[in-house]
């Protein structure tokens, strides 16, 4: 997504410019997405345009226990291209794992990178595919408070395949990786990341188990609350947007918990995590994502689900943002759970929508304190200090609709304990 306003060098608007922002944009997603049950037959076909040699980037193993690798693989040779593996990448992927499979790419040959498996896999699939040809460094292209960032120019063409719906990875140009020496994790975003294609098949997620599915739908309205409550004023059809994944998640998440196999609820849970991230949902808002970057410290000091970290941050972050804003959440309030306001401000309203938020969440299995993920407060000063250490505005707070000073995200996680 590029974006034409006055924005820092980071990419979000600056506080002042919130209520002027007046929907100016550009958008662009040059993906192609191919969705539905049953498309995995065609990987070979669609990959088969770019390259000759696949460099199949794979998780911790579950595509290999439930079949489909092999079905990729058979696929792809049947199509006369070549498979060459990259097994083993990280829940939380590490910068090391990219460097290893760009040095697998470049040691023989390959001239496409296949991201199989859920966003650690397709994640680690872009940036090794930018950093085949990278000079230097590839951590260099992760924002992680450096002078000198260097983004990726190139890349390998890239196929995405996702076996989980969650991050929305397969249809964006962004990716988030961990530095496991330094201890952070975080993210790069660039044009040439953009998969070529995305195959988006629901039946590759039937085998996801319970919890993993919970994460996954915490992920996915997580990615839409950020904009819709960091988003700029004045962007009503982008509301409707949101909270057409939000009410859709809630629906048919429940019933893909329920029942695995439930097909339909799965194809309605990917499809609705594929609209969350790509771009369209969050067109002309202009949002810092503040909850995703408190939770990305959490996750690269406890390795723990994305989902899960999410699940306990967003309602705890809801709460301290309500003060600053409580229409933005009373509106919520009032179109998620149908609660009626006595005014457009009603604060009492606003918290009840984030108390049923937070209760949807633990319905489906989410844990919604740091104590669940066996995280205490030993660290809290720590955790603040690395968020702003990798993004912060002029000054030195981490940006959002407020932004934050270390002392309100101590508060906030102190909130979640
Ligand atoms: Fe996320």
């Amino acid at each position: 997504m590029i974006l034409v306003m006055p924005m820092n060098r980071l990419g979000y608007l600056k506080p002042e410019n919130f209520q002027e922002h007046n929907m100016k944009f550009e958008f662009e997603n040059p993906t192609h997405l191919v969705f539905g049950a049953g498309t995995l037959s065609r990987t070979g076909e669609i990959v088969s345009r770019y390259g000759k040699k696949a460099l199949l980037v794979t998780g911790g193993g579950s595509v290999k226990r439930n079949g489909t690798y092999e079905r990729a693989v058979s696929s792809l040779n049947a199509s006369g291209v070549t498979v060459v593996e990259c097994s083993g990448v990280e829940p939380n992927p590490r910068i090391s794992s990219v460097i290893r499979g760009a040095k697998i790419a470049r040691n023989e040959g390959c001239d496409v990178v296949i991201g199989l498996g859920g966003g650690s896999a397709m994640d680690a699939a872009k940036v090794m595919a930018a950093a085949v040809n990278y000079e230097g460094d590839p951590w260099e292209m992760i924002a992680h408070g450096q002078d000198n960032r260097r983004l990726p120019t190139s890349a390998l063409p890239i196929i995405t395949i996702p076996t989980l719906a969650a991050t929305g990875s397969e249809m964006n140009g962004g990716a988030v990786i961990t530095n496991e020496k330094t201890t952070v994790k975080s993210f790069v975003i660039a044009k040439c990341l953009y998969p070529r294609v995305a195959i988006v098949d629901p039946e590759l997620t039937l085998s996801v188990p319970q919890d993993q599915t919970a994460f996954g739908i915490c992920d996915l309205i997580t990615h839409v609350t950020e904009s819709y409550f960091n988003g700029a004023d004045g962007t009503p059809l982008q509301d409707r947007f949101a909270e057409g994944v939000i009410l859709t998640a809630m629906e048919w998440g429940p019933k893909a918990i329920a029942d695995g196999e439930n097909l339909e609820a799965r194809a309605q849970v990917q499809w609705a995590s594929v609209v969350a991230l790509n771009g369209w949902v969050q067109i002309g808002t202009a949002a810092a994502y503040p909850v995703h970057m408190i939770e990305h410290v959490l996750s690269a000091h406890h390795d723990i689900a994305h989902g899960a970290g999410l699940s306990v941050v967003n309602p705890a972050w809801m709460r301290f943002a309500s003060q600053a804003r409580p229409a933005r959440f009373a509106q919520f309030a009032q179109r998620i759970f149908g609660l009626s306001l006595q005014h457009p401000e009603d604060k009492e309203a606003a918290m009840e929508g984030i108390d049923k938020f937070e209760a949807f969440l633990d319905s489906i299995g989410c844990p919604t304190r740091l104590s669940q993920l066996e995280i205490g407060d030993a660290l809290l000063n720590r955790y603040a200090q690395d968020i702003v250490k990798i993004i912060h505005d002029e000054e030195g707070r981490l940006p959002g609709r407020p932004p934050m000073h270390e002392a309100d995200i101590v508060k906030v996680l102190r909130s979640a304990l």
